[in-house]
């Protein structure tokens, strides 16, 4: 087999057979295959695409590259959910205890932040004592004792994967919805899942900026975990304006917990109840998504929920009383309003920028070597469609400087007002299950 053949068949529109696939992704990580042909096929996906059939080869041929995780020890059906990405995102944080009190057994391996969105372990570390360093055999314990538990990146997951993602940045040829697919999806059936609820974003903040392409991804990757034998389902959400009102490490935490009691953002608790739903669902724990939606609610009410993550923050260290009292995490020293100049309402949050303001502030990381403060952020007092009176504050800047000019100019330049009734933007952009 040559790889100039395999190139050749791509760029003129042809599928790849599975033995293709596998030397291509075989050679490219033991370094057989240099760059610029891996470049070149790259580029002949992104314009001739790529069928089911060589999707779901190409995912599994980067799972067999690396290490995989073997969860085999854990009781139940092991659902993880994977979000591509937002600005404020504190799901996560939620739906591990949130459905983990209904037995669904939560075994998340999980990274931390760079750029504008931030990372679940960042977030969780902002509870004194909470550490993710725990071996595999005392992960698989925990879940199985507790249902829910958090560990960091280990093992050498798909190195194919990172190979490829590298050269597509450089190339390219990220934005290909094969790629993106099955790159997505090799991370996580490596992480040993064997059901999947993503969600995936659209908008300002998204890596996905328009519905259709949101929705072709999502499609894409859903077709490739049913084909696989892992049960998949997606939804689309709004990531236009920033999900909650809380940005920034400990304001999420503290933003989870009044979730948990059933006091949090209306979006936010919509967009949980919305993916941890399906993912009792696929989990086998509901038979439909009303009945699964309903015992999560309820478990919001009665307290059990965030009974389930006080346990959960202790069993790794963390201190539990941080659920009756959020003043254990540390806190911004100084607390400036962004006044609003004129009256109106809100027409316009924009995510991304939001998320980079909160990092200039040192909320996230510009690069993997910085130190990100974990009291800092944004609390957002409106939402797109709020109306506000001039002089009235937009948000609350949680700052350990004092001097906040710059950071104030940028919020400005993306947050608009209009004089005219704006409504708030639509949460819930589509479901995707499989055909
Ligand atoms: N995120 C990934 O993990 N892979 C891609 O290809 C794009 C975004
Ligand atoms: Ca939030």
């Amino acid at each position: 087999m040559r790889m100039y053949d395999i190139i050749a068949k791509k760029r003129d529109g042809q599928a790849l057979t599975s033995e293709e696939i596998t030397f291509f992704i075989e050679g490219y990580t033991n370094g057989d295959i240099p760059d610029y042909q891996a470049s070149a096929l790259c580029m002949a996906i992104f314009f001739q695409d790529m069928n089911d059939e060589e999707r779901a080869n190409m995912t599994m041929e980067m799972v067999k590259s690396g290490d995989t995780i073997d969860l085999s020890a854990i009781e139940g059906i092991k659902v993880d959910k994977h979000s591509t990405g937002g600005v404020g995102d504190t799901t996560t944080l939620i739906l591990g205890p949130l459905v983990a009190s209904l037995d669904v057994p939560v075994a998340k391996m999980s990274g931390r932040g760079l750029g504008h969105t931030g990372g679940t372990i960042d977030k969780l570390e902002a509870v004194p004592g909470f550490h993710v360093e725990i071996d595999k055999s005392e992960f698989i314990e925990l879940v199985n004792k507790n249902k829910v538990s958090v560990i960091g990146q280990t093992g050498n997951l798909t190195p194919a994967d990172k190979k490829l993602y590298g050269l597509r940045d450089v190339t390219a040829t990220v934005n290909s919805i094969p790629l993106i697919a099955s790159s997505i999806m090799s991370k996580k059936i490596a992480a040993g899942a064997d059901a999947i609820v993503l969600d995936v974003k659209t908008g300002a903040g998204a890596f996905m900026k328009s519905l259709e392409d949101s929705k072709a991804l999502a499609e894409a990757m859903v077709a490739i975990g049913n084909h696989v034998g892992r049960n998949t389902m997606a939804v689309i959400s709004d990531m236009s304006q920033p999900l909650g009102r809380a940005i920034g490490n400990a304001l999420e935490v503290n933003e989870a917990i009044e979730t948990l009691k059933g006091n949090g953002p209306d979006d936010l608790t919509e967009l949980c109840l919305t993916l941890g739903s399906q993912m009792v669902v696929l989990a086998g724990k509901a038979a439909t998504l009303d009945e699964a939606r309903e015992k999560l609610q309820e478990n919001m009410e009665n307290g059990k929920a965030l009974e389930k993550f006080a346990t959960f923050l202790k069993s790794q260290g963390g201190d539990e009383r941080v659920v009756k009292d959020p003043s254990v995490m540390k806190e911004a020293s100084y607390k400036i309003e962004l006044e609003a100049k004129e009256a109106g309402f809100v027409e316009e949050i924009v995510a991304d920028e939001l998320g980079t303001a909160a990092m200039m502030l040192g909320a996230g990381r510009a690069t993997k070597e910085s130190e990100i403060d974990l009291a800092v952020g944004l609390y957002l007092n409106k939402k797109v469609g709020d109306y506000v009176e001039a002089g009235e504050s937009l948000l609350t800047i949680h700052a350990n400087q004092e001097d906040v000019e710059d950071v104030k100019q940028k919020l400005y330049e993306n947050i608009t007002i209009s004089k005219n009734k704006v409504e708030a933007p639509t949460l819930i952009h589509d479901m995707v299950t499989e055909k």
